[in-house]
């Protein structure tokens, strides 16, 4: 038995038993109930609630949630054991080949929305787990979650077998022998399970994980997931491992990092529920990740004087009118102070010191301006209100406002090398840069052809095969 999987599985047994029951019944059901645990636990580990629960009191797992891809929405589905509008028809290989090789019961296939490419490592013992979880844990919702409308060609879902055929690596999880068991069960969690990769990899034109800058940093649309490679500079080598645990259960280091938008979700929905053993596990392998350079030249977290701000450089800043100090003094002093140094007991961050001010792109920084900081961890909300939203309760700041109030804590605060436009706002607004295969329907007609050409020839080849099968050649 591989001992880096202990810790997922169900450490309690709380099996209800028949009062009536004979004694092998009985040990079946407490068996059945173990498994249903393990699974519980297994769906936390890899977030499962995050798309397929819908947000603010949705049924959960009954989807409906959209993810905005660049492509369009993708709904993700309901996957409770309802029999009309959920899974509940799923045999154990359905459920095996829709998690880990991203193809329904109805053979067709799965938008890499949902992230069968990182599932496709969970082990069978753990699929098995998982399985009996949904079916015998989860409360049937007999409700369909909205269908997914993509526009041509990527509507065609047969083109992912391509995509499928040339991305998606179809092999359960090995562990490394020559590696302790903390680092394969890190690796577990971190590449089949938490699928960190997804968000901190970034993808290649066709939006397939750039392996050879494996969690390097990628673009998540408005957010971006930042390198998390042991690099000393670009990634988390200077973090300490005992760090990298508290951002993973907390999302907050004062003085490094916080978390908010996908990073935050992920630790409301998940990372903050595992035993101190994954967490421990999942620091501990990062540390060991092959270093990933990038345009960085100093830790992130390391830019900005942690010294108060000169009067002098106060006054000359109200007398000058400094359009992004108004905006700072009216907006954001009151929560972290005129000199950006937050409150003493953390509960405000400093903006120096603060991996969002200074890394080498704004769009973390731009981001929260818009989108605000919602993350509850063990039972607490940590707030920040969102200043790009017309209903929220804050005025909501115009583009303009935005890009000066980010030049200022930039260039008082974080790295004063990175500048924003308004129309970089505007960007990061509407959901950030498409990547190139989005504006395909409408820019790159000849790769779109190029594409319809390879699905047909991939449905030739299928065909042919089927055709020499059922010859009996
Ligand atoms: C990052 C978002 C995301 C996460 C996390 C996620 N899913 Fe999904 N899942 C989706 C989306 C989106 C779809 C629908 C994709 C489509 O329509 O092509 C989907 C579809 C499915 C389906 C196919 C159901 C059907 O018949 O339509 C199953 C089964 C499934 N997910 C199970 C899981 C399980 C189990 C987990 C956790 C281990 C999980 N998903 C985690 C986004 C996600
Ligand atoms: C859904 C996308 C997503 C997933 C999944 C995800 N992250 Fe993140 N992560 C982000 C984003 C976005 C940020 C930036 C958050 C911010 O600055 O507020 C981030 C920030 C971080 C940081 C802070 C880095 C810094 O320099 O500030 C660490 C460490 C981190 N993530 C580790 C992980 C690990 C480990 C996993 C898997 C267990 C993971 N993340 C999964 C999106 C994600
Ligand atoms: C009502 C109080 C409040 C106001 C007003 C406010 N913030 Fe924040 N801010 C917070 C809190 C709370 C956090 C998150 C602390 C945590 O994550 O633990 C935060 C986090 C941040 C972060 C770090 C985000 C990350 O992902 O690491 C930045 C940058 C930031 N604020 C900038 C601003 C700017 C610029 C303004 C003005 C436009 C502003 N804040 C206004 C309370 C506030």
């Amino acid at each position: 038995m591989w001992a880096g999987m202990h810790a997922v599985q169900a450490q309690t047994a709380a099996p209800v038993q028949p009062a009536a029951a004979s004694a092998p019944a009985a040990a079946t059901a407490s068996s059945d109930a173990l498994l249903v645990e393990k699974g519980r636990k297994l769906a936390v580990a890899a977030d499962c609630a995050a798309c397929h629960t819908a947000p603010k009191g949705g049924a959960s797992f009954a989807g409906g949630y959209p993810i905005a891809s660049p492509l369009g929405s993708i709904y993700a589905t309901n996957i409770t054991p309802s029999s009309s509008a959920g899974i509940g028809s799923y045999s154990l290989e359905d459920f095996s080949r829709a998690l880990r090789q991203g193809v329904r019961k109805d053979g067709a296939h799965l938008y890499p929305a949902m992230p069968y490419t990182a599932y496709a490592q969970i082990t069978d013992e753990d699929t098995e787990a998982l399985y009996a979880y949904f079916m015998h844990g989860v409360k049937p919702v007999d409700q369909a979650a909205p269908q997914t409308a993509l526009p041509f060609p990527f509507n065609i879902r047969l083109s992912m077998a391509v995509w499928n055929a040339l991305y998606l690596k179809d092999q359960r999880f090995k562990p490394d022998a020559s590696k302790p068991p903390e680092w394969n069960h890190g690796a577990y969690l971190v590449d089949a399970l938490a699928h960190c990769s997804t968000c901190h990899t970034p993808r290649n034109t066709l939006m397939a994980e750039d392996s050879s800058r494996y969690l390097g940093g990628g673009s998540l649309g408005a957010w971006y997931a930042p390198n998390i490679t042991s690099d000393a500079i670009n990634g988390i080598g200077g973090w300490t491992e005992a760090e990298l645990v508290q951002y993973l259960k907390t999302g907050r280091v004062p003085g490094k990092a916080q978390a908010a938008g996908p990073m935050a979700e992920a630790i409301e929905h998940s990372l903050q529920h595992l035993p101190d053993s994954d967490i421990q596990a999942i620091a501990s392998y990062l540390k060991q990740t092959k270093a990933v350079a990038g345009g960085e030249t100093q830790p992130r977290y390391s830019y900005g004087k942690a010294s108060l701000q000169s009067e002098d450089t106060q006054r000359g800043l109200i007398d000058g009118a400094d359009a992004g100090w108004k905006v700072f003094s009216g907006s954001c002093a009151h929560c972290h102070q005129a000199n950006a140094t937050g409150t003493a007991n953390g509960e405000y961050p400093s903006l120096f010191h603060n991996s969002v001010t200074g890394a080498d792109r704004a769009d973390n920084l731009v981001a929260t301006i818009l989108h605000g900081v919602d993350r509850t961890v063990q039972g607490r909300a940590h707030f920040m209100p969102a200043f790009g939203d017309a209903a929220s309760f804050t005025d909501r700041l115009s583009d303009q406002e935005i890009a000066d109030v980010s030049n200022y804590v930039l260039t008082q605060y974080g790295n004063p090398a990175v500048k924003v436009q308004v129309a970089d706002v505007a960007a990061l607004r509407a959901g950030g840069k498409p990547p190139l295969i989005a504006q395909l329907p409408r820019l790159i007609l000849p790769a779109a052809v190029v594409l319809l050409v390879l699905v047909i020839a991939f449905i030739v080849i299928r065909q042919r095969r089927k055709a020499a099968g059922s010859s009996g050649v």
